[in-house]
């Protein structure tokens, strides 16, 4: 019989076993503590100031790991984990302080799955403020430590906790830890392969900014978020400063980042990326598949082959065809077997059955044909050929600078033409691809675009791509052997994935300019001289005129500038920091720029060209906006400022100098500017307003810039009929009439006599409205680069061409 005391009592009992009646978790406690999973809500310890809790995590369907958090964190991520990889039953287990001075964590059955291995009457264990877990001796004041976490980490590094000589930040097979030769490395060491993927090792320890003569090996987050290692490597989260808690971690996809948490929200932040080029990270899209980083990341299988997982990439494409069984005899010869199938600009890192330099293509052809085990070659056309016969495919990588191409072997008989390009993520974002293309200027053949589904699908494409982003994860591949691979001074097209990046003298960059003789163009922040560099390279020369900080600040923020990496940005290949001169060494870009060619009464650009500029700028900003972490805002967009290749390919210049000549506010995505940067005609409005400027400043700027591709003159000169000049608002009045009506012909430039496409026309008239808007309405260029891509009438992707 159960008396109603007991059942009272037994109420009262499973009630202090409640969170909300529990007294907060000490800071530290003695000998004989314990806690058990079932009462994983209540933390074991939390530091002094409540920064950090430690206690129970749940790791899986009734799995748990023994890990510190941080407290404000909202999904608990753990910076450090006993025994990671090794989580205890949900029932039964518990972490226990014991009398021996020894902290052990026990599974349901009282197995011991990790223990700290310490000893000692009197001990105490304690977690700090830090973050750091203690196993400490009171009696012996100020002496080292029995046990600390911070010993021992697993994957993240909490600021101010060391990595040293001995420890490695591991992430399934990746590790970040610090080389024989002092260089703090990324590896890769999977079942198949194993290889170092950054710093970049096509290049030299100096060549990645790097060194090897300091042996401390040390390197530290600091409180402010800068990241500091032995071997010169110091980066900075882009929310710089005290006051925010951060962590750096490695990431299951291999990449290294770091992360500040939101206060509010307790979400967490990426303000820092070792690699930014998602692509350059192994394992992303798998065996058989290439990796394309534009607009975001993307996998896409080889002709030929389909993915073997729907849901993940990691596990590549498998072949549509049947492979050939290469220890048995075939009766026809190879020639009468197979065929290729070219897969434009790409490239798959590692496996060469051979190399061979000078050799034409059908010999190149004539080798993969012969050795059965060859499932594709590299044919690159730089110089003289080069050709690298491929055995197995791993790493692919897609990217519009790579000068060279693949050649797929696939059997006779196999029809590629029936496997469309839909297979890939981005089925259903073709714009009307039996649109018109030029077209005659006549109203008639205008096809109406189609409204704003479009924005909705892309949506749903930006999520794709999110979900894709977030399925990274570990296979092999990479350079099997370095040796095999890109050789250095052959390909630099192939440059573009490297960061090769170097620091000048005063004195060689004068030698180079032969005294700063050749004078290409000047601009706000300097003027800018042609030189060449001792290997015969052509460079632009910028001595920059009004650079605030020290040389170690110039320092730190063109190794940020210097790793920005895009085709559609001027590539910087180094500095100069010599007291008070500050020099940028830039790539030299043949066509001049933008308005000497839109503006130019003797000259113009075809509508091909003008899309193409349009689309090329809009990808520079989005990357710089977007993929670089948000740290850079242009501030001065405008057609002096966006370069021509001979191709006519835009590439922007003077990107990162508005961060360069102040250092007051970092914000994440705003930063309070002391003084107004930009030029009159491309500013937004709220550079007049006291506001903090973000991104959208060159949303405002680019949609002018787009303005005048289309138009062919400079909008601030517009007159009205009566010669007084066109307010913006009236513009933006005229362009809502022209939108509304949809008769842009008037609108474009008349130098074009009618050769223009109109659907695409009308798209940038649209983009420019919008961007004129307010600032909260403006699109991001992320949106604009999205639109004005699915709008252009050439497949933008490698189109698979036997
Ligand atoms: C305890 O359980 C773990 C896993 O659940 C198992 O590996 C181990 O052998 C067990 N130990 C004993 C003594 O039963
Ligand atoms: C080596 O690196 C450590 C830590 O970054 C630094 O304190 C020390 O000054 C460096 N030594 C030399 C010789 O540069
Ligand atoms: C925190 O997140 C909120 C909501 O997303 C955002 O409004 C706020 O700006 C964020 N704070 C910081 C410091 O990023
Ligand atoms: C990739 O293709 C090769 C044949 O070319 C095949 O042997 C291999 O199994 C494929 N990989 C996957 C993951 O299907
Ligand atoms: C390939 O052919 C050899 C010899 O005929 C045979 O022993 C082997 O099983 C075959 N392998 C496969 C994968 O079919
Ligand atoms: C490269 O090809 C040439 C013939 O085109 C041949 O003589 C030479 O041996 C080849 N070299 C290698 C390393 O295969």
């Amino acid at each position: 019989m159960l008396g109603k005391s007991t059942s009272l009592a037994l109420l009262i009992f499973l009630h202090s076993l409640s969170p909300c009646s529990s007294a907060p978790a000490p800071s530290q406690l003695g000998a004989g503590s314990t806690l058990s999973v079932e009462d994983h809500v209540r933390s074991f310890l939390v530091s002094p100031d409540a920064t950090f809790s430690c206690g129970f995590l749940e790791a899986g369907e009734n799995a748990f790991s023994f890990s510190v958090w941080y407290t404000g964190s909202a999904d608990k991520t753990a910076v450090w984990t006993a025994s990671p990889g090794a989580p205890v039953n949900g029932r039964g287990s518990r972490i226990t302080f014991r009398h021996d001075g020894g902290l052990a964590l026990a599974d349901a059955n009282g197995t011991a799955v990790w223990e700290s291995k310490t000893s000692g009457g009197g001990l105490v264990i304690s977690l700090l403020d830090t973050g750091n877990l203690v196993i400490s001796d009171p009696s012996n004041n100020g002496g080292p430590a029995p046990w600390q976490s911070f010993d021992w980490p697993t994957d993240t590094l909490v600021p101010s906790q060391p990595l040293t000589k001995h420890m490695k930040l591991v992430a399934g097979y990746f590790s970040l830890y610090y080389d024989n030769d002092n260089v703090l490395r990324l590896l890769y060491d999977g079942p198949d392969t194993s290889s170092i993927y950054w710093p970049s090792p096509d290049n030299t320890v100096f060549g990645n900014a790097r060194t090897n003569y300091n042996s401390s090996r040390i390197a530290v987050l600091d409180d402010t978020g800068v990241f500091l290692s032995s071997d010169n490597l110091a980066v900075r989260a882009s929310d710089l400063g005290p006051g925010v808690k951060r962590r750096l971690t490695i990431d299951p996809d291999g990449n290294v980042r770091i992360y500040s948490l939101n206060a509010t929200t307790g979400g967490w932040k990426v303000t820092w990326a070792a690699m930014a080029q998602p692509c350059s990270v192994h394992g992303v899209c798998g065996q058989n598949a290439t990796c394309e980083y534009w607009p975001g990341l993307r996998c896409s299988c080889l002709p030929g082959y389909e993915m073997s997982d729907r849901e993940d990439w990691r596990k590549g494409c498998k072949p549509m065809f049947g492979v050939t069984n290469c220890s048995q005899d075939q009766a026809a010869a190879p020639e009468e077997r197979f065929k290729f199938v070219r897969v434009p600009q790409t490239d798959f890192y590692g496996y060469d059955l051979g190399y061979n330099s000078s050799v034409t293509f059908e010999h190149c052809k004539k080798l993969c044909l012969e050795m059965c085990l060859c499932t594709a070659f590299s044919y690159r056309l730089t110089g003289i050929g080069v050709c690298y016969p491929k055995g197995t495919l791993f790493n692919g990588y897609t990217s519009p600078n790579f000068p060279g191409s693949i050649y797929i072997k696939l059997p006779i008989d196999f029809d590629t033409s029936a496997q469309s390009v839909s297979a890939r993520s981005s089925e259903g974002l073709a714009c009307n691809p039996n649109g018109p293309k030029i077209v005659q200027g006549s109203p008639d053949t205008f096809r109406r675009p189609r409204n704003n589904t479009k924005w909705s699908y892309l949506y749903a494409f930006a999520t794709v791509l999110g979900v894709l982003d977030v399925i990274f994860i570990a296979t092999s591949w990479w350079f099997l052997s370095s040796k095999q691979s890109i050789p250095s001074s052959l390909e630099a097209g192939y440059r573009m994935v490297t960061g090769q990046f170097r620091r000048f003298t005063y004195r060689e960059l004068k030698d180079a300019t032969g005294n700063f003789k050749e004078e290409l163009g000047r601009g706000g922040s300097g003027v800018v001289y042609r030189g060449v560099l001792d290997k015969g390279k052509v460079v632009a020369v910028k001595k920059l005129t009004n650079v605030a900080g020290g040389d170690e600040e110039f320092w730190a923020e063109m190794t940020v500038i210097g790793r920005i990496n895009h085709i559609n940005l001027v590539r910087i290949w180094g500095f100069c920091s010599q007291g008070k001169r500050k020099l940028l060494v830039y790539e030299y870009v043949e066509n001049e720029s933008l308005d000497r060619h839109l503006f130019a009464t003797d000259r113009t650009l075809s509508w091909r060209e003008r899309y193409r500029i349009a689309l090329g700028t809009a990808r520079g900003l989005a990357y710089l906006h977007h993929e670089c972490l948000e740290w850079v805002i242009h501030c001065d967009v405008k057609p002096e400022n966006i370069l021509l290749t001979r191709e006519f390919d835009a590439k922007i210049a003077d990107f990162g100098l508005a961060k360069l000549s102040k250092r007051d506010g970092a914000g994440d995505s705003s930063m309070q500017l002391t003084h107004m940067r930009g030029t009159t005609g491309y500013m937004a409005p709220e550079w007049a307003l006291n506001v903090p400027i973000n991104a959208k400043v060159d949303v405002y700027s680019y949609g002018i810039v787009l303005l005048e591709i289309v138009i062919g003159s400079r909008i601030s000169e517009q007159r009205t009929a009566g010669g007084e000049r066109l307010e913006m608002s009236q513009t933006a009045e005229v362009l809502r009439q022209v939108v509304a009506s949809g008769d842009i012909a008037p609108l474009v430039d008349g130098r074009l006599q009618g050769q223009f496409n109109p659907r695409q026309a009308l798209e940038m008239v649209r983009i420019s409205l919008s961007c004129m808007e307010e600032r909260s309405k403006r699109p991001t260029m992320d949106d604009i680069a999205k639109v004005l891509m699915v709008c252009d009438d050439e497949d933008e992707h490698p189109a698979y061409r036997s």
